[in-house]
């Protein structure tokens, strides 16, 4: 088995969507049809300005594959294996796009700030060009080897964004992988506690500067 990192174009996040979902649903151990909740808002998503979505997927025989292309290797090389990777099964998926007002996520966050005391002037600074990273899930058996920080570097690679954020569950001293990998890429508090409309968890909103 080798794993591949390939960028998704909106065509293929579309014709892969299922797919994808599926990865987030394992990831986030949710209970099964969490897809079809969800799919909808993906769709939409997908025809934001500045999408982008790149994907892990897994190739049984890499006769002939282009070593360079491995996770792991520089996020930057857009190299391809000579094997076809379109049906290749996903074993990881992360996307995201610039945040810009009218977006319930950024209105999110400006409440939160707000509410935090951080001047308008700041806020601003912030919200006028960050990259929000949407969704990053790996398929549990496929956690644990450097697969999420890979995708992680090839999505912000030759980003324009000043800044990048992104929200996550709170969880009891920080101890999972997802903390664990944010601290790891220099992520800080942006707003600790925060609960978005209509959720009873307590997330955190992380950012830091990029590029990464
Ligand atoms: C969070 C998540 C995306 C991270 O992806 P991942 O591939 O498991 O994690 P990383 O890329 O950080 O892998 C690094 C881990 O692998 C280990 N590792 C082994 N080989 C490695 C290599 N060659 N390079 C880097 N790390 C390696 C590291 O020691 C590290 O271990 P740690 O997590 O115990 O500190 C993934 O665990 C996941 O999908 N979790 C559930 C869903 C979720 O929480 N998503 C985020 C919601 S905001």
């Amino acid at each position: 088995m080798a794993i591949f990192l390939i960028d998704l174009a909106p065509s293929e996040m579309e014709r892969r969507l299922r797919e994808a979902l599926t990865v987030y649903v394992d990831a986030m151990r949710y209970p099964r049809g969490t897809e079809n909740q969800r799919a909808a808002m993906w769709l939409e998503h997908i025809r934001r300005r500045g999408w982008k979505a790149v994907a892990a997927v897994e190739v049984a025989d890499p006769a002939g594959a282009d070593p360079s292309a491995i996770a792991g290797a520089d996020p930057d090389s857009r190299a391809l294996p000579a094997v076809d990777l379109s049906n290749a099964p996903m074993v990881g998926v992360a996307y995201g796009y610039p945040g810009a007002p009218g977006q319930w996520w950024q209105q999110q966050v400006v409440l939160g700030l707000q509410r935090s005391g951080f001047p308008p002037q700041a806020i601003s600074r912030v919200m006028s060009s960050y990259f929000e990273l949407t969704e990053l899930h790996i398929q549990p058996r496929a956690q644990g080897h450097g697969l999420g920080e890979a995708l992680v570097r090839r999505l912000l690679a030759g980003r324009q964004e000043d800044h990048v954020l992104l929200s996550t569950p709170e969880t009891n001293g920080e101890a999972n992988r997802a903390w664990r990998l944010y601290r790891r890429l220099g992520f800080t508090d942006i707003i600790r506690g925060y609960y978005f409309a209509g959720d009873p968890r307590a997330f955190a909103i992380l950012g830091r500067a990029l590029p990464l």
